[in-house]
């Protein structure tokens, strides 16, 4: 097979994904000379602060909300002062953001970097990036991204470990629910969207901050599904699956990466200098700075890969880690490491270099301080709130549809305990949410919408159910829309879940609801895919609602209602049972590809081989039609085409989506990878034709380090989700 795109076409398949080329710092020289500057006056114990950041300080509950009125710790003041650290983790407030500023700033000159997990939220809260990424809305990435920017200069921070752009496929890992879901070409579109929005075109502009990609790289694929577990894949897959994101996140021009805690066949990412020199830095070109996971450079002692100190701090260091989070390897043992040998001066140098250049991009040394009231008053927090329940209900994905919904019957019966829980509609990365209020609920939320509806708890998710008090429910209503899923807590960091079943006696209500013969509208929580093929059987409609945020409930009751018209789609697929993780629509062809009803053929023989709900898969309160699928090849680009019909009466988008099978290669590839989608909306009746243009440069893969697109056939479908569509066959 001969090569027609060669490693080279990868810098375009990059600027594809990330929608826009790389940040320019406008006076990049002027900088370099200040850093040069700088380094020339710096100690190496000072050197060596600036590698360092720590989460002390914080006088009370680190998770505390309101932090304007804390008051420092003077000794932890005098180590800023002195330039023990050149990152704080954590938000502190912007009272004491300044005060912190104006000692650092006393002591060495150099400002501090503030960072702090706003991930999907700060004092708004939004779904959680899984179900976000539901919308397929790279806009609303964005202008998410940018909220939740100006909200976190009004607490102190300059900076946000996020987007988190680890791709997922597999439902027992709990950070599925910070994830975009199980593919590349998405994750990379909207941590790209992401990573605009929050550091907009110019980091120094006062309204914006320096975003950090993680956790680099293939953190979403520990073995079993189990957080911090190791990660052995081979390096086409690492390069052509768990990499584009991050090569996106680059050409976004993202200030900081994270290396991730685990493994990666056999060598902590921590200290993998394949990964962070190599790859990182040598083939994307990333010119920023590398801060650890928390502790992780501890934790090579516990790999048992180094010995605490000097050793860890090297192998660290050396491997192409800037900065250490929270553990004090470097503190304690680099000037060691140098004395030794073992690291050298110009290493740390290099790496104090990267530090100082973002807080040069920051604007930081030109103005240390902010003034939050200032900014306070630019924001639009009620428009942040409006987005924050369009982003819910864009979120919500509608598996099924018996045409119960939209809601028309005049009573309704709402039970179980979250629907009435502010707090549970929020989400993993939800803990600094300051709107939270009590009428953030599902309930409040369809009473705002003017139904009339009538509430009874009757069971918790994972409690006994009062089978006696929802058949009295059911009595007095037309429609009964009842909770299901899995709480927020269940999900995120080291939530790792062994069985993704439906928990507790929540198939109780199905049938106590089913017994009374009222139709049963299903709404699901959770922050990731469950298995649930009998509630897909039983229920006459299923509302996906993931952890939708802190307006969350209005979001999902618009949904219900029909004031807001359906919108999202999967990006996972939903298992029947969780010994079928991991479970995603991209896996790779077999010798025996499945075949219903034949016995030799890939299977498991107690399961369906079809996921219970495929990635892609989201119904509208309308359907479509697609006719005259169409494709051809025109120069560098592949051209899809369709037209699509709304066949039903009221108006409502569809997601158009391209997928592709490179037919006959040097490696087996994957049976469907998605390689664009389009979103149409439509009035009744109408029809119109989408076209999709797909760069012929997306179209290769990996072999021996080497990405190429091959010419030769391919396999194709425009279809509504990963399972179907019309197969087409164009040739390059
Ligand atoms: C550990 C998590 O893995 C990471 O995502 C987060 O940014 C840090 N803790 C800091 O909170």
């Amino acid at each position: 097979m001969k090569t027609i795109v060669n490693v080279g076409m990868v810098a375009v398949w990059v600027a594809c994904l990330a929608g826009r080329g790389a940040f320019a710092a406008p006076s990049e020289m002027a900088v370099e000379r200040r850093i040069d500057e700088l380094i020339a006056r710096l100690t190496l114990e000072e050197k060596i602060g600036q590698l360092c950041q720590t989460n002390g300080g914080q006088s009370t509950e680190a998770m505390s909300m309101d932090k304007s009125t804390e008051v420092l710790d003077p000794a932890f003041l005098a180590d800023v002062r002195a330039g023990k650290y050149g990152s704080l983790l954590g938000q502190r407030g912007a009272r004491n953001y300044n005060i912190l500023q104006e000692a650092a700033m006393a002591g060495c000159g150099i400002p501090l970097l503030v960072g702090h997990d706003m991930i999907h939220s700060c004092r708004t809260c939004y779904p959680i990036p899984l179900a976000l990424a539901c919308a397929f809305d790279e806009e609303l990435w964005e202008r998410i991204g940018a909220a939740i920017a100006i909200e976190s200069l009004t607490q102190g921070c300059n900076w946000t470990f996020a987007p988190m752009i680890d791709v997922a496929r597999d439902a027992r890992w709990g950070r599925i629910a910070e994830s975009a879901g199980s593919d590349p070409f998405l994750t990379s579109r909207f941590g790209a969207a992401m990573i605009r929005g929050l550091q907009g075109d110019d980091l120094a502009d006062g309204r914006h901050i320096a975003a950090c990609a993680k956790h680099y790289v293939a953190y979403g694929a520990p073995m079993g599904g189990r957080d911090y577990n190791a990660v052995e894949l081979s390096d086409a897959t690492l390069r052509d699956v768990y990499l584009p994101p991050f090569r996106a996140a680059v050409a976004a021009g993202v200030a900081t990466v994270m290396p991730a805690f685990h493994s990666y066949n056999d060598v902590p990412c921590s200290m993998n200098k394949y990964l962070l020199t190599d790859i990182l830095r040598g083939e994307m070109g990333f010119t920023g700075m590398t801060i650890s996971d928390w502790a992780a450079v501890g934790e090579l002692v516990r790999h048992g890969v180094a010995t605490p100190g000097a050793d860890a701090a090297a192998k660290a260091l050396n491997a192409g880690m800037d900065m250490e989070m929270v553990t004090t390897h470097f503190a304690d043992g680099l000037a060691e490491a140098v004395a030794k040998g073992t690291v050298s001066e110009a290493t740390i140098d290099a790496a104090v270099r990267n530090v100082l250049r973002l807080k040069f991009r920051l604007g930081l040394f030109d103005r240390p301080t902010l003034d939050a009231a200032a900014i306070e008053r630019t924001i639009d927090f009620a428009a942040h709130r409006a987005l924050a329940r369009e982003a819910a209900a864009k979120s919500c994905v509608l598996l099924k549809n018996d045409g119960v919904l939209p809601l028309a019957a005049p009573r309704v019966a709402l039970l179980g305990d979250i629907a009435t829980n502010a707090w549970q509609m929020q989400g993993t990365w939800s803990t600094f949410d300051f709107s939270n209020t009590t009428n953030d609920t599902l309930l409040a939320g369809l009473v705002a919408d003017g139904v009339d509806v009538a509430y009874t708890e009757a069971y918790t998710l994972t409690g006994r159910v009062d089978c006696a008090a929802i058949a009295r429910a059911c009595a007095g209503a037309d429609v009964v829309v009842a909770c299901f899923g899995d709480y927020l807590e269940k999900s995120g960091e080291n939530n790792a879940s062994a069985r993704i079943e439906l928990p507790g006696e929540q198939l109780k209500v199905v049938d106590a609801v089913k017994a009374s013969g009222k139709p049963l509208v299903a709404v699901v929580f959770g922050g990731r895919p469950l298995a649930l093929p009998e509630l897909a059987e039983k229920a006459d409609a299923i509302v996906m609602a993931w952890n939708p945020g802190g307006a969350g409930g209005w979001g999902v009751a618009d949904v219900l209602t029909g004031a807001a018209e359906p919108y999202g789609r999967l990006t996972t697929d939903f298992p029947h049972a969780t010994g079928e993780c991991p479970k995603f629509y991209s896996r790779t062809t077999t010798g025996r590809p499945h075949v219903p009803g034949e016995r030799w053929t890939t299977r498991y023989n107690d399961v369906p081989f079809k996921s219970v709900y495929p990635f892609g898969h989201g119904l509208a309160y309308t359907t479509f039609r697609y006719a005259n699928e169409a494709v051809a090849v025109e120069g560098a680009m592949v051209v899809f085409s369709v037209d699509v019909t709304n066949a039903g009466r009221r108006k409502g988008s569809e997601l158009v989506q391209v997928y592709t099978h490179d037919v006959l290669a040097r490696t087996v590839r994957p049976r469907r990878e998605l390689k664009g989608y389009q979103r149409v909306e439509l009035a009744p009746g109408e029809t119109r034709r989408v076209e999709i243009r797909v760069p012929v440069a997306t179209l290769g893969y990996t072999v021996d380090k080497i990405y190429r697109v091959e010419p030769g056939d391919f396999e194709a479908w425009i279809a509504p989700d990963s399972d179907s569509g019309k197969r087409l066959t164009f040739t390059l």
